[in-house]
């Protein structure tokens, strides 16, 4: 193995991260960003890849697993699906490992390797997602390294990236700073850590870390290995909204979306802005600024996690019939009883982001939400709608009208997703999770 920072291999092979014991296995299935098939057809296949012939994913920098783990669990099933995870830390994959023994998985390849040494292993062959979580970041080139993650990306893949975000780690720049002045030539990784504690344990409410203390508190929930991660590591970069744009761009790829849910709708100038007067002025501007304006407005967001493509929109298409639309994470049954019994009023959602997510509802959102069940096409709710009305004047272009303004709220809480009736119906997070307990219950 080749091309890689020794300090960022002796930390990783010391301190592996995140940390985790793979008996909990036994007990649940951790969810990584980026990693959701539904999500993932909807935001980078068009919503029309059945992960059935042969779906090759490379989480890079796995890690002890979890977007492996995650992404093989979904695909236990799938025909020739296969997950090749890729480290240059033993200590991290033999726990990676350990944690497929016990789930049985056996559709999973791993191998010690450095992302910067991916092009010339032709071997690897090529893949149609890669994920890359909390990784490029810590290369000595980032830019080399999405160079490399591309080189083994087939046409028309996609990949999920999270990197660091400027404004939100602006406390742990400073305390990395801060470290930097207190170890000086120190070199053992357990004195840098002991002097982190004592810092930590002396930070008065006025410094950056202690105000923003629940915003990433690894530290806190990984002990020494999240002290090591978060504040004295060697090499860490960050990216601030513009400059993710053109990092992505610059690979002749694209930025499809943000990945996580309740951090794009923090990137979304309605959600913050109450001003009406400046909300026009930020809403004139194209979304990379308005996106790179929110950042600094609301100060919080320590990760980027997006979706990228080689494509330039490969989101699934609302202009396809034969699209399925479905619920996704929630099943709101009594939303058809509510409007029946209140017509015209309001429908008001409390999100768990704080906000409150209101539908109004249109003349025909009660009649899509009657015969929207995840196996009927648009194609066959409306025949259903057709038959009930019997109006020649409503039109199926009309009914689609009604149903992009309730979908444009779902989608931007990830609530509804739609996927082409080609691609069979895939489990929800809550019944993977129920997969292992349910085996173990019978085993015990
Ligand atoms: C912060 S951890 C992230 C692990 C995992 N992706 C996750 O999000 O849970 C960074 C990982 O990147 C790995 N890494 C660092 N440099 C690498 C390189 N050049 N090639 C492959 N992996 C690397 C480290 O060994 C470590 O396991």
């Amino acid at each position: 193995m080749e091309n890689f920072l020794q300090p960022v291999k002796d930390q990783y092979e010391a301190y592996p991260y995140p940390q985790r014991n793979p008996k909990d296995e036994l007990k649940m299935l951790w969810s990584t960003y980026g990693c959701n098939l539904l999500e993932m057809n909807y935001y980078c296949f068009g919503g029309k890849e059945t992960f059935q012939n042969g779906f090759r994913v490379l989480d890079a920098g796995g890690g002890t697993g979890d977007s492996t783990i995650f992404l093989a669990e979904q695909l236990r099933d799938m025909k020739g699906a296969e997950v090749v995870y890729a480290d240059i830390s033993t200590a991290s994959m033999d726990i990676a490992k350990e944690r497929a023994r016990i789930r049985g998985l056996t559709n999973i390849t791993f191998i010690q390797k450095s992302i910067l040494d991916f092009p010339k292993a032709k071997e690897m062959g090529k893949f149609d997602y890669v994920t890359c979580s909390g990784v490029l970041h810590h290369l000595e080139d980032s830019d080399a390294g999405l160079a490399a993650l591309k080189s083994v990306l087939k046409e028309g893949g996609a990949m999920g990236i999270m990197v660091y975000g400027k404004y939100g780690r602006t406390g742990i720049y400073q305390m990395q700073d801060l470290m930097r002045l207190v170890n000086g030539d120190e070199e053992s990784m357990a004195k840098k850590i002991a002097n982190a504690k004592g810092v930590v344990s002396s930070l008065p409410a006025s410094n950056w870390v202690k105000m923003a203390e629940n915003l990433a508190p690894d530290h806190k929930t990984f002990g020494d290995i999240g002290y090591y991660d978060l504040f004295l590591h060697s090499h860490d970069r960050c990216f601030d909204i513009p400059g993710l744009y053109t990092w992505i761009e610059k690979q002749g790829l694209h930025l499809t979306e943000f990945a996580i849910t309740e951090w794009r709708n923090m990137l979304d100038p309605e959600m913050f802005i109450k001003d009406q007067n400046l909300l026009k002025i930020v809403k004139s501007y194209d979304i990379k600024k308005q996106r790179a304006i929110m950042e600094i407005l609301v100060g919080n967001i320590f990760k980027h996690t997006v979706y990228a493509s080689s494509m330039e929109n490969p989101k699934a298409s609302l202009d396809d019939l034969d699209m399925v639309p479905f619920f996704h994470g929630i099943s709101p049954s009594n939303v058809y009883e509510f409007m029946e019994n209140n017509p015209g009023r309001q429908i008001i959602f409390n999100h768990k982001n704080g906000h409150k997510i209101t539908i109004n509802p249109q003349p025909y959102t009660k009649m899509i939400f009657k015969y929207l069940d995840g196996n009927r096409t648009f194609k066959e709710i409306f025949e259903q709608i057709h038959q009930d009305l019997k109006d020649e004047t409503v039109t199926d272009e009309k009914l689609m009208v009604d149903f992009k303004s309730m979908f444009e709220t779902f989608i931007k809480l990830d609530w509804m997703l739609i996927r082409h009736k080609s691609v069979s119906k895939m489990p929800e997070l809550n019944e993977l999770q129920s997969r292992m307990i349910k085996l173990n219950t019978q085993a015990a």
